[in-house]
């Protein structure tokens, strides 16, 4: 990878490794949960650059008990991989409960991350993610059921969270004291409520009071990291423990390195040009296409990166259409030849904001959900039948 030097804003936060129940990494990064994204192909390429915690796709607690082929793949791991850790979803603490027993008691994972923050409306409608802290004792009870079944194996749990609903309906801070009682061994706050979806800008703050909320166990800050640098001000503005990094790094699988650099207190950073670019898009293919056990499955996952990797660089817009077109590798490989591969990084224009970004969006959620933080009446009908198969964010 071609690298260059940049000295720092200022010298690196001291950091201490970020411990998530026994395991440890010298670097406290997370890799965030990404659906559709984290899988083990691209779990593995970020693995590559630096070191740090690298979660799943999200599964849903009821698809992986009743053992779906897709819930299947969602917790695979290539044999190197340490801690394996999986994110799981659910609303109902029987059955978060029976997947935990089943992924521990079968040893596929040595960590396991509990998902309260997606904001999607076929989620939320159900109360599931994002939603479901406003119900405060069902909150706990997930976690509850989560942390007794794991830890028989004594594998850690941790959660992840927005800041609430909206701003009138935050929960973070009682959701955070309350993880923490009842075992977990991190908690996770992505700086935004469900209502923001991904628009504006994550609140660091919130990341602070977090911190200072929850006292015994690592306090994770997530949003907005687009560089090593966004990360160590983050940790300097909230005091968090260790960072979430999610769209930051879509695209650009060596922003790991830059983490790992940026905590160490070195001052280089990858900028590939336009060749290594194109060799990583080729390696990321080709791992995709292992990862499915199907070269058209692998390829048609490799189109949505495409826009991603090549953000920045003189690339066609005819020649960016054929590669989100591809269904080979021997296809990609033609197209790749095609590119000046003597194309030197481009300089800020690669770096940045990338991803979902949009607009606030009113939250969809089970009638009456938030008129109190207790489950019962018709929310509760609307929970017990919520185990769907769900897809995250
Ligand atoms: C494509 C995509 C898929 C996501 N899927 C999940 C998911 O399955 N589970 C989850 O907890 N968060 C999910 N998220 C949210 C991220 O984990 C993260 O909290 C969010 O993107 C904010 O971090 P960032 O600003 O570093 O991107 C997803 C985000 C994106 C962009």
């Amino acid at each position: 990878m071609g690298s260059v030097s940049t000295a720092p804003d200022a010298p690196a936060p001291a950091v201490a490794p970020l411990r998530i129940g026994p395991h440890e990494s010298p670097t406290p990064v997370v890799l965030a949960p990404m659906a559709g994204i984290t899988n083990a192909a691209f779990r593995r390429l970020c693995r590559e650059h630096g070191r740090g915690f690298y979660v799943s796709e999200m599964t849903t607690s009821r698809a992986l008990v009743e053992r779906t082929p897709e819930s299947m793949r969602l917790v695979t791991f290539d044999p190197d991989e340490h801690p394996r850790s999986v994110q799981l979803y659910g609303v109902d603490p029987a059955t978060v409960g029976a997947a935990v027993r089943m992924v521990v008691g079968e040893g596929l994972a040595d960590h396991i991350d509990l998902n309260f923050g997606c904001p999607v409306p076929k989620v939320t409608r159900k109360g599931g993610g994002a939603a479901l802290p406003w119900k405060h004792e069902l909150f706990t009870q997930i976690v509850r059921a989560a942390v007794t079944e794991a830890s028989r194996e004594g594998v850690p749990v941790t959660v992840k969270m927005r800041k609430g609903v909206d701003e009138d309906h935050l929960t973070y801070l009682a959701a955070g004291r309350a993880a923490e009682a009842e075992g977990v061994a991190a908690v996770a706050l992505h700086g935004r409520t469900a209502e923001q979806h991904y628009s504006g800008q994550a609140d660091w703050d919130a990341i602070a009071r977090l911190k200072e909320a929850v006292t015994t166990v690592p306090v994770l800050g997530n949003g907005d990291i687009w560089s090593a640098e966004d990360a160590l001000e983050m940790v300097r503005r909230t005091g968090c423990d260790g960072v979430v990094v999610g769209r930051g790094c879509l695209g650009r699988p060596w922003l790991f390195a830059d983490l790992e650099a940026g905590f160490a207190g070195r001052a280089e950073r990858v900028r590939p040009g336009l060749g290594q670019v194109a060799a990583t898009v080729r390696r990321h293919a080709e791992l995709l296409v292992e990862h499915y056990g199907d070269e058209l499955k692998g390829c048609r996952d490799i189109r949505k990166h495409i826009a991603w990797y090549f953000k920045g660089y003189v690339v066609g817009g005819d020649l960016r259409a054929r590669l989100g077109l591809v269904d080979t590798l021997a296809a990609l490989d033609e197209l790749l030849a095609t590119l000046d591969l003597d194309q030197p990084h481009p300089g800020e224009t690669a770096e940045g904001p990338r991803g979902r970004a949009g607009s606030p969006q009113r939250v969809a959620l089970p009638e009456g959900w938030l008129d109190d933080q207790e489950l019962s009446g018709p929310a509760l009908a609307v929970v017990r039948q919520a185990e769907l198969s769900v897809s995250g964010g």
